[in-house]
């Protein structure tokens, strides 16, 4: 009735009046009572790169801000990142020696397993996660062991269980197999346990895929394959529901943590991994994705903490329990001074 007597404009105006959403964005305090996803440093992951030698602390060019460091300088840098009340590190390794079968991969005294000791000694409190893979190791930097040109998945899978095994023998607290070798994080549980490491746990880089976005990454640690691609260990980016399946294997297995990366470029299957499984889910913001906010930032196309706040949120928002990225520090800051909007 009243419908009928108003005119169409007003008419709109009065459902508008009924439902507008914007009434809980007129201001920060509103807009911070109702906020879904809040970032908190409790998530956040921050990946470091240790390497042989000694006094070692060199920027990598395509990861600015990020250093590589020798072992005798990761306790005072470990110990910062704790100050910033981030709770745990990501090591990443390189060989002094590469060999076919990137035998120091798993030496008692290579330099992550060194490094883990210094980073206990420093920081007892900070959680440990070791990257346990050989591309770093390999003369031809693929993943795995060869035979001529082909990945020999299982004989890969024993050598990186002896990797996963020497670290934890170091003290590591989570191993993270990143190789994407098939039944690989069953074989890393056994080992443990059979060796007495029941305790540690095991974060699989669960769905992984083959991507452009790991660029940087490689110059940082020295692991970009020497001929060919990882395509045929790592996921095709077309592939969705085969992550799924990833994840499903990896958790059947005994993995505790299961992890997509890319993150950014994979929201939709983070979001459909949180959908399906219940276990902590990690997400990893690749070098790639943060290398190039970053260089957007310095031509000044691109106000650098506003974007990354943005991009940690939009992984969070999507369902990762756990972010791995380059940002830790900076974030720890920013988030301490609060929210800015
Ligand atoms: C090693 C490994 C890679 C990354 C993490 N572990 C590189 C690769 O698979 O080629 C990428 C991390 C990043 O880009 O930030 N297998």
């Amino acid at each position: 009735m009243l419908r009928e007597r108003l005119s169409e404009p007003v008419a709109a105006a009065d459902a508008a009046g009924a439902q507008r959403p914007r009434r809980l964005r007129r201001s920060s305090g509103l807009r911070r009572l109702v906020r879904e996803t809040r970032l908190s440093v409790d998530r956040l992951l921050y990946p470091m790169f240790v390497v042989p030698g000694d006094g070692v602390e060199r920027e990598i060019g395509s990861l600015p801000g990020q250093l590589q460091r020798s072992v005798d300088r990761m306790g005072a840098a470990a110990r910062e990142v704790a100050d910033a009340g981030i709770q745990g590190v990501l090591l990443f390794g390189q060989a002094a020696v590469k060999s076919p079968v990137g035998d120091e991969a798993s030496a008692s005294d290579g330099a992550v397993q060194r490094a883990i000791g210094e980073i206990k000694a420093a920081a007892p409190e900070l959680v440990v996660f070791t990257d346990v893979c050989l591309c770093a190791y390999t003369d031809h930097g693929h993943c795995g062991v060869l035979h001529g040109h082909t990945i020999d998945n299982d004989a890969s899978v024993e050598r990186i269980t002896e990797v996963a095994l020497s670290h934890a023998q170091a003290g590591a607290d989570v191993v993270a197999p990143s190789d994407m070798m098939d039944g690989r994080v069953g074989a890393i549980r056994s080992v443990l346990d059979a060796e007495g490491f029941s305790e540690t746990a095991i974060m699989a880089y669960a769905a992984k895929y083959a991507s452009a976005f790991y660029g940087p990454f490689r110059e940082a640690s020295g692991s970009a394959p020497a001929f060919g691609d990882r395509r045929g260990y790592q996921m095709d980016p077309g592939n969705a529901r085969e992550a799924l399946r990833e994840v499903g294997l990896d958790l059947e297995e005994g993995a505790d943590i299961v992890m997509v990366k890319p993150a950014l470029t994979y929201l939709d299957v983070i979001a459909r991994v949180r959908a399906e499984y219940d276990a902590p889910l990690a997400a990893y913001l690749v070098s790639g994705e943060f290398a190039a906010i970053k260089a957007a930032a310095e031509r000044g196309w691109l106000d650098e903490r506003a974007a990354a706040m943005e991009a940690l949120t939009a992984v969070a928002r999507a369902g990762a329990d756990i972010i791995i990225t380059y940002w830790a520090p900076e974030a720890a800051r920013w988030l301490g001074e609060g929210p800015t909007h």
